[in-house]
C-alpha cells in the first residue's frame, strides 16, 4: 500500500531509517518488493528522473500499482529523486507521488531557497511533502558531475535557516557521502560531528542521507573476476554507521549503486560461465532473487527489518 512520506518519517523518527531504493525496471521492482516483505520492513521506492525516460513514467507506475497487488502486505512511499522544478510539478499534478525530491543545491543559498519554497507551496496544497537538499555531494548525477573537490558538507546554521525558510518537510544534508561507486579512498567514515550539529539545531526534523551504498568489495572483485574494469579500491558506507546515523535524526537513507552492482555481477558471471546463453531471463531471475536478499539485509543494518507489523499497526491499516 502506497502512504505518505510523512507519516513512514513520524513512526520511524530517531529509532531506525528507512531504505530509499531507486527502481527502473521490473527486475528491481521484483526483487524490492520481494526482500521487503521478507524482512518486513516498510520503504520509499524512489525514481529518478533517468529513469522516468528510462522506461517512460507511464511504465514505472504501472510496475508499482501491479507489485503493489502481488504484495498486498507491503506499506511502501513513492518518491522522486533529485528532481527539477519541472519534474517536481509534474510529479506533483499526477497524483501518484508521495513525495518529491527538488534538488537545487548547485544554485546558490538563496535561490535553493526560492526555488524550494515554490516547490514546497504546490506539493503542500496537494498533501505531498518535499525533500530538499543543501549542501553539495561529489560524484555524478545525471547531467551534472561534481568532482571531489567543489563538493561541500552542509553548513548547520544554513541548514536550519533553510528548513525554516523554505518549509521543505525534509533535508538532504551533504556529511560525506557521493554518489556512485568512487566515494572513499581507504577507510573514512561519515562526519558525524556535522550532523550531531544539524540535529540539535533542528530536533525531530527528518534528516536524507544520499549516496549510502556500501561498495562491497567482494561485488566488485567477482565483477573484476568475470571481466569488469572496476577501480578495485573503491569504497562505500560502512554499513555499521546507518544506526548511528538513524539516531541522529537520518530518516531516509538512498541505495542505487550497490544495486546495480549487483546487477553487473550476476549478469556478467551469468554470460562469462555460460558464452552459449542468450536467454535473458535465467540471469534476470537469479538477479531479482540476489536483489530480494540484498534489500532483506540492508534493511536489517538499517533498523528497518521487522518493523512493519508496528507500522501497519500504526497506520490502522
Ligand atoms: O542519485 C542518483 C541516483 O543514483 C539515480 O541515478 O539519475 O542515473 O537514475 P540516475
Ligand atoms: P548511491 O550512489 O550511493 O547508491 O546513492 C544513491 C542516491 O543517493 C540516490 O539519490
Ligand atoms: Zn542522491
Amino acid at each position: 500500500m502506497i502512504v505518505s512520506t510523512d507519516q513512514l518519517f513520524k513512526i520511524a523518527y530517531g529509532k531506525y531509517a528507512v531504505g530509499a531504493y531507486n527502481i527502473n525496471n521490473m527486475e528491481q521492482t521484483l526483487g524490492l518488493f520481494q526482500g521487503c516483505i521478507d524482512s518486513q520492513a516498510p520503504f520509499i521506492i524512489q525514481l529518478s528522473k533517468g529513469a522516468r525516460k528510462y522506461a517512460d513514467k507511464r511504465m514505472l507506475e504501472a510496475l508499482i500499482r501491479t507489485a503493489d497487488t502481488m504484495y498486498s502486505e507491503a506499506v511502501f512511499a513513492v518518491h522522486l529523486d533529485h528532481g527539477d522544478e519541472e519534474t517536481c510539478y509534474d510529479c506533483i499534478d499526477s497524483g501518484f507521488y508521495s513525495s518529491v525530491m527538488i534538488d537545487a543545491s548547485h544554485a546558490s543559498f538563496d535561490e535553493n531557497i526560492a526555488i524550494t519554497k515554490r516547490v514546497v507551496e504546490r506539493a503542500h496544497a496537494k498533501g505531498i511533502s518535499v525533500e530538499a537538499e543543501l549542501g553539495m555531494l561529489g560524484g555524478v548525477e545525471e547531467d551534472i558531475h561534481v568532482d571531489e573537490g567543489h563538493a561541500c558538507l552542509t553548513n548547520p546554521d544554513e541548514a536550519k535557516e533553510f528548513v525554516v525558510r523554505t518549509g521543505c518537510d525534509s533535508l538532504a544534508c551533504a556529511i560525506g557521502t557521493s554518489h556512485g561507486a568512487y566515494k572513499f579512498k581507504g577507510q573514512q567514515s561519515l562526519h558525524f560531528d556535522v550532523l550531531e550539529k544539524i540535529e540539535a539545531l533542528l530536533p525531530g526534523f527528518p534528516l536524507v542521507m544520499h549516496g549510502s551504498s556500501s561498495v562491497p568489495q567482494d561485488e566488485v572483485k567477482r565483477i573484476n573476476a568475470a571481466g569488469g574494469k572496476l577501480d578495485e579500491s573503491a569504497r562505500g558506507v560502512d554499513e555499521n554507521e546507518y544506526l548511528p546515523a538513524a539516531k541522529l535524526g537520518v530518516t531516509k537513507v538512498n541505495i542505487d549503486t550497490d544495486g546495480r552492482l549487483i546487477w553487473t555481477r550476476v549478469h556478467r558471471e551469468f554470460f562469462h560461465d555460460k558464452p552459449g546463453e542468450f536467454d535473458f531471463r535465467p540471469p534476470g531471475k537469479i538477479f531479482v532473487e540476489e536483489y530480494a536478499k540484498f534489500i532483506a539485509h540492508k534493511n536489517k543494518m538499517l533498523g528497518s527489518a521487522g518493523q512493519l507489523p508496528s507500522v501497519r499497526k500504526e497506520l490502522g491499516v
